[in-house]
């Protein structure tokens, strides 16, 4: 906000009083907003004037809950409670006008206002779940009121908003304003402003009791799907106090919110929520980077990650082109791709007639001049240095000359790539993460000579794709796979040293990972990075005897585990300790505590992390806990293998890695200076910013 412009500003229009926010981006409820719209409440209410008086927000919604970054401390009076009780003790009707978001806290004011109005495409929600809260202004209290438990229930616990239609059948809303909102609304205020009594959530009855299995049941569902975390749980509590006497159950509300409020879970979500954001600013572009028009896409290589690239573009709207060299192979990934889409209308997630537009989007072609009206190419054949040169030697002169050409490398050389186009300016890396229809991060890969229009459209293709989009640096591996070589370094370290296969899959799924990096290399195929390892004459020889005795993970039917056909179960297999054992020469087993399997697997992971800052590879630390959360599954509620560290202490972490440098006589495990910087004075990765 300038200085000098008020939160809230005050319009009286006829007999109505026009409370309307302003607190841009989102009219966040800070403590400036705060105080303002009390100040503007007494106001309005002590007005002889104002019969009636409507709340607004200014800008693209109402109000987007609160300011966020204040939970980091306590917050300060007046809170949002305080002006709702102002509200309810008003002797004239206050509405709320809904148009864009009312969220969290921002919905907790509506409700307590007397009445809600809305444009017909405003979302109403409690999305406090998603930063590890519950709602804390009267949210679970006044909602079930409103709208019965089982929706309560569902939109707190699963924190969705809902749109207007849904909230005015539910009761949330008291009517849809088409046309122009504001003149809706004071129309809307007029109407109401004699009637009497003043309607109040609050006075409504409190839910009746549901059958006595109900919250047990919404317990039970929340564990299965969220065994880690601690808010959906809280929120069940919160909304169960909803049974007794408002003023109870506000107060039991109060204890639960500040329970979650301060807790690791909660500090790691709500830095995840700004990481993503930070994620879209990229150091160094300018603000007013001229962006191309992506339309028409071109992809070549329709294997798994080219089919899935194509419907990640079509599902956007775009129109794509899917090229490969083969009738054979071409008819597949065609067939993959309806496929995927007749499973999607089976599973009632995708209308059919979406699906038709959708495939009606994609066309298949055998040619690379078949892509010289694309507006991006996007190659993402098999990991050949001299396959993929060829395609971007052959593209440089067929592709229009304003078109983007991009490689969807995971390792090789970006450079090498971008000089055979002979437009380097025009190239990048556009990294996707298996499986691509499924993970929400794109890593947008800056070579040498990538122009900054060239990134800035990136970063917009990828916003465009719906893909959390993080630009990286060229090298080996970029971001999140650097931190990945580094994981199976050190899963390799302690198979050599006798722990068992499961032991070190069970410590990362008991930290919270969803499988852990044994079943995780099956699900990906061992081969994979088998061959990406003899590329690079690396030497895993206990990773390498389960390749070379033809497991090849989950596609082979064993690799670490072994897999009943058809399934997708890892099963504990005794043949494979055992060639891992005799590779190693030794059959006898260490047992090491999940928490310094963990620790020493992450440990290994923050190293690198901490290279890539000093390298600049990586612009913030923030980023690479976006690209390992949303790109490799790392647990969201532990903010990310950087913020992780943070948490334990860098010291910790440097002592450790300095302690197995000695041991094992590598010095590569010893501290990156960076990390060694840092934990010497006392700084954190958070605090670290690019000098
Ligand atoms: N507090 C502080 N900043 C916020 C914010 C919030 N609640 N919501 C959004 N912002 C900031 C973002 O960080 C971003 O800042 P930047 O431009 O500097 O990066 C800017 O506002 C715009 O946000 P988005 O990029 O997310 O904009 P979109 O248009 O894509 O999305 C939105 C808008 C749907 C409102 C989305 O921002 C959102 O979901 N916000 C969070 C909503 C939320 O969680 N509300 C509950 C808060 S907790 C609460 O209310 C507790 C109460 O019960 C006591």
């Amino acid at each position: 906000m300038e200085a000098g412009l008020p939160l809230v500003k005050t319009e009286q229009i006829g007999k109505v009083a026009l409370l309307i926010i302003d607190n841009p981006p989102v009219n966040a409820t800070s403590h400036a907003l705060r105080a303002a719209l009390k100040a503007a409440l007494e106001a309005a209410i002590a007005d002889p004037a104002a019969a009636a008086i409507v709340l607004i927000g200014a800008g693209r919604g109402f109000i987007a809950g609160a300011d966020i970054t204040e939970f980091e401390r306590k917050r300060e009076e007046p809170l949002n409670p305080a002006n709702i009780a102002v509200m309810e003790q008003s002797p004239k009707p206050i509405i709320a006008a809904i148009h864009g978001h009312a969220l969290g806290g921002g919905l907790e004011l509506a409700m307590g206002c007397h009445y809600r109005v809305t444009t017909s495409d405003a979302k109403l929600g409690q999305p406090e779940v998603k930063i590890g809260i519950t709602p804390g202004a009267g949210g679970t209290q006044r909602l079930p009121r409103l709208v019965g438990l089982k929706m309560a229930l569902d939109m707190i616990v699963g924190g969705d908003p809902i749109d207007a239609k849904t909230a005015l059948a539910y009761g949330l809303i008291n009517e849809i304003i088409e046309g122009d909102l504001r003149a809706g609304a004071i129309a809307f205020a007029e109407r109401v402003s004699d009637k009497r009594p003043l309607p109040r959530v609050r006075d409504l009855p409190a839910p009746a009791p549901p059958d006595a299995d109900f919250f047990a049941a919404a317990r039970a569902e929340t564990a299965k799907r969220k065994p880690e975390l601690n808010a959906p749980q809280a929120c069940i509590d919160a909304v169960e106090a909803a049974l007794l006497p408002i003023d109870d159950g506000l107060r039991r509300e109060q204890e639960i919110f500040g329970g979650t409020v301060f807790s690791e879970q909660a500090r790691a979500l709500r830095y995840l929520f700004f990481a993503e954001r930070d994620a879209a600013k990229v150091p160094g572009l300018a603000a007013d980077t001229p962006i191309k028009t992506i339309a028409s896409v071109g992809v070549i290589g329709g294997g798994t990650m080219g089919s899935a690239i194509a419907i990640c573009c079509a599902d956007a709207g775009l129109s794509v082109t899917l090229v490969e060299a083969d009738k054979l192979a071409l008819d597949r990934a065609l067939a993959t791709i309806r496929a995927h889409y007749d499973g999607a209308v089976k599973r009632g997630r995708l209308q059919s007639d979406e699906r038709e537009k959708r495939l009606a989007r994609l066309h298949g072609a055998m040619l690379l001049s078949d892509l010289r009206g694309a507006d991006l190419i996007i190659e993402a054949v098999t990991e050949e240095l001299a396959l993929k040169g060829k395609i971007f030697t052959e593209l440089g002169p067929i592709a229009k000359p304003d078109a983007l050409l991009a490689s969807n490398t995971s390792y090789l050389d970006l450079d090498l790539l971008a000089e055979a186009s002979q437009r380097p300016e025009a190239v990048l890396g556009l990294h996707f993460f298996a499986p691509a229809t499924v993970m929400r991060v794109m890593e947008v890969v800056r070579a040498a000579k990538s122009a900054p229009s060239t990134i800035a459209t990136g970063m917009a293709f990828g916003r465009k794709i719906r893909k959390i989009a993080v630009t990286v640096g060229a090298c080996d591996g970029f971001v999140g796979n650097r931190l990945l070589t580094q994981r199976g370094r050190e899963v390799e370290r302690l198979l050599a040293e006798g722990v068992a296969i499961e032991a070190i899959d069970r410590a990362m799924t008991e930290f919270g990972f969803p499988v852990g990096p044994c079943a995780a290399g099956d699900i990906a195929g061992l081969d994979i990075s088998y061959r990406a390892r003899k590329q690079r004459d690396r030497f895993w020889p206990l990773a390498d005897a389960i390749v070379d005795a033809g497991r090849l993970g989950q596609k082979s039917g064993a690799g670490y585990y072994r897999y009943e056909s058809g399934s997708r179960t890892p099963l504990p297999d005794p043949e494979a300790q055992r060639i891992i054992d005799a590779a190693r020469g030794s059959d006898t087993r260490a047992n090491l505590p999940s928490d310094a399997i963990a620790l020493r697997i992450l440990s290994a992971m923050i190293n690198e992390g901490a290279r890539l800052l000093d390298e600049g590879i990586a612009a913030r630390a923030s980023d690479i806990d976006v690209i390992w959360v949303y790109g490799y599954g790392f647990p969201a509620h532990r903010g990310g293998p950087m913020f992780y560290a943070d948490l334990v202490g860098l010291p910790k972490i440097a002592e450790r890695l300095s302690a197995a440098a000695t041991r094992f006589g590598d010095d590569g495990l010893k501290p990156a200076p960076l990390l060694a910087r840092l934990a010497a004075e006392g700084k954190t990765f958070h605090d670290w910013k690019r000098s």
